[in-house]
């Protein structure tokens, strides 16, 4: 079997043509502007390139980008006093702060001191709660994502079984609870499972979230599984030859080795084009049903 690629590219423009219809109309209708801030602290590279395309992407979406960088050394009163003055401000529907914090900032005091309705990550243990007991909330943008290509490629979940490696609290646990709440048979599993490669040729639905570069061989897929690959790991590619400087030229892969996967299973995201597109039309998407919510 040579597997369908689920394009998730082209997938998030749709959700965010969509995003972008929505706030138009709460323009025209009831003059109101979805706007959403993020905070990211410190010069990590990896979350400078996020946090820009988010504003970007914010904006082409037709909402307000509030952006607030803050120098690596600020002290958490500082921070928290900023989140304060978010919450507080009718024009500002979600907030984002930028993860990881550095070290010496307390990163679930200052989730948690994000209103949980601004809380267009999901990850305010309010939010937390609300996802694991099937209500209302606001639900993490990745999983968010994979969910919805999952639901877009086979329509119902119900009775699938389904296994998701890694437990973090952005992706692997949200991940789980979404995937039970469509009815899967969900398995989380992690560093010290017994037998991952028995675990993962039974799934019919395989989401990948560890970090490790191409950690599942294509031999684990179960024939025809559907595979969500969640990985965004830079590898050095000698292949490709040297930059000017001399390093040696470097590639995006997934958790998940895509050649041999896609030869088992029947459908597989790519990487990059896959769930990382999805991330950030999500994002956009729950910063309009923040402002829904927030407007009656
Ligand atoms: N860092 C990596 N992924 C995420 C995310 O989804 N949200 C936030 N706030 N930080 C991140």
């Amino acid at each position: 079997m040579t597997a369908q690629i689920i394009d998730g590219k082209a997938f998030s423009a749709k959700v965010r043509e969509k995003v972008a219809a929505h706030v138009a109309k709460l323009k025209d209708e009831h003059g109101i502007t979805p706007g959403l801030a993020v905070v990211l602290v410190g010069e990590d590279p990896a979350s400078q390139v996020y946090v820009r395309s988010k504003g970007k992407q914010t904006v082409e979406a037709g909402m307000n980008s509030y952006e607030h960088k803050l120098d690596a050394d600020t002290s958490e009163a500082d921070l928290l006093s900023l989140i304060d003055q978010l919450n507080n401000d009718p024009d500002v529907h979600g907030i984002l702060v930028q993860l990881p914090l550095p070290k010496h900032l307390d990163e679930d005091l200052v989730i948690n001191s994000i209103s949980p309705e601004k809380d267009v990550d999901g990850f305010h243990i309010s939010n937390v709660g609300l996802l694991g007991t099937g209500q209302k909330s606001m639900v993490p943008c990745t999983p968010l994502g994979c969910l919805m290509m999952l639901r877009e490629h086979h329509g119902s979940l119900s009775g699938m079984d389904a296994v998701v490696i890694g437990r973090s609290n952005i992706v692997g646990k949200p991940m789980a609870q979404l995937l039970l709440g469509d009815s899967c048979t969900v398995t989380i599993a992690h560093s010290r499972t017994k037998d991952l490669p028995g675990v993962v040729r039974r799934a019919d639905i395989v989401v990948a979230a560890v970090g490790r570069p191409e950690m599942v061989p294509g031999d684990w897929i179960k024939e025809g599984a559907t595979v969500i690959d969640v990985g965004i790991n830079r590898i050095e590619a000698p292949e490709k030859g040297t930059n000017e400087d001399g390093s040696v030229k470097t590639r995006l892969v997934g958790d998940v080795e895509f050649a041999s996967a896609s030869e088992r299973a029947g459908a597989i995201t790519p990487v990059p084009g896959g769930v990382g597109p999805m991330t950030i039309a999500c994002l956009l998407a729950n910063t309009v049903t923040a402002c829904c919510r927030a407007n009656g």
